[in-house]
């Protein structure tokens, strides 16, 4: 049992990956999760396998892009628990591509589930927590909301745009006691590289004028991606820890990684870090 006492949870994403971790982890520790899913039929096998588990796991169904199943699993937890300790917003994607490589609908849909996403659950939660003057609401970020690189803009975009609305929030919440803040995790071996990930509409069309750099640049990732051993468990022992601060920074850094590379853009002028970052990348390709 953690040293809090136990706390109602609503997680999004719990499918796999982050979220699947933290429900798991936050129930064996006596939490009430509401662990939720876009679909839960499809997901039969996560199903299963968290009904298992010991500890209060409630599996529902919500699309974070979808308002109606966010109402309605609000409902439930406000009719079941008549309260909302935490929700930890972590469903998300990411998209590879150039942005030439991308079409606007494949840049609007990774801002609906990123960040309106995110802002969709905010909106339905907030009235429960305030109520109480009480609650704690945490963004799963990313390194890439507060660093740039090439073929991923969109997915940056959409985790720029979360920075900027959770430090706004962490503002506006903190006069009725509502603790916001973001998790920025750096690599992490999980299926957002793999079964979920998803690219740009020319992403495998070799007469993009990106096309050589794109295959490049995926090779790096996904070599750097299977290289990586940092456990994604760690998440969710940083959420439990965010849990139990009496005030938890904004800002939260599950690695070291992450940390060493945002100390190099503080440090070097943007210039020459962007140097250093497109000759590593582009090699010969460079004008
Ligand atoms: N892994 C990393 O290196 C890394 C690094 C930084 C940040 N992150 C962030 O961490 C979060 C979790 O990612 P992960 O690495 O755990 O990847 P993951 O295993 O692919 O999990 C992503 C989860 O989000 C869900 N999801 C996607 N669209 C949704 C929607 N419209 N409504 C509800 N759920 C939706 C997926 O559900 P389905 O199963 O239904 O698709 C899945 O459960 C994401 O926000 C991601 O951006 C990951």
């Amino acid at each position: 049992m953690t040293k809090t006492s136990p706390q109602v949870v609503l997680v999004t994403g719990s499918s796999s990956g982050f979220g699947y971790l933290t429900v798991t982890h936050l129930a064996s520790l006596g939490h009430t999760v509401y662990a939720s899913m876009r679909d839960s039929q499809r997901r039969q096998a996560t199903f299963s396998h968290l009904k298992r588990i010991t500890g209060k796991i409630i599996i529902c169904e919500l699309d974070v892009t979808n308002s109606q199943s966010i109402e309605n699993v609000i409902q439930q937890i406000a009719t079941t628990e008549g309260y909302l300790d935490v929700v930890i917003n972590n469903a998300g994607y990411g998209i590879g591509g150039f942005f030439e490589d991308l079409t606007a609908e494949e840049i609007r849909q990774q801002m609906e589930v990123n960040f309106f996403g995110v802002q969709n659950v905010t909106r339905a939660v907030i009235p429960l927590m305030r109520s109480r003057k009480k609650g704690r609401i945490i963004n799963i970020s990313s390194v890439a909301g507060l660093n740039a690189s090439p073929c991923f803009g969109a997915y940056n975009a959409s985790k720029w745009a979360l920075e900027g609305f959770s430090e706004s929030l962490y503002h506006e919440l903190k006069i009725f006691g509502i603790h916001v803040c973001m998790i920025e995790p750096g690599t992490y071996k999980t299926k957002i590289f793999f079964e979920n990930s998803k690219y740009a509409k020319e992403f495998d069309n070799p007469d993009s004028p990106y096309y050589t750099l794109s295959q490049r640049l995926k090779r790096r990732v996904m070599a750097y991606v299977q290289k990586t051993d940092k456990d994604p468990m760690r998440i969710a022992y940083l959420v439990e820890k965010l849990m139990m601060k009496k005030n938890p920074a904004l800002r939260n850094f599950p690695d070291i990684e992450t940390q060493m590379l945002l100390a190099v853009r503080r440090i070097l002028p943007f210039k020459l870090y962007a140097g250093f970052l497109q000759k590593a990348l582009y090699q010969d390709k460079l004008i």
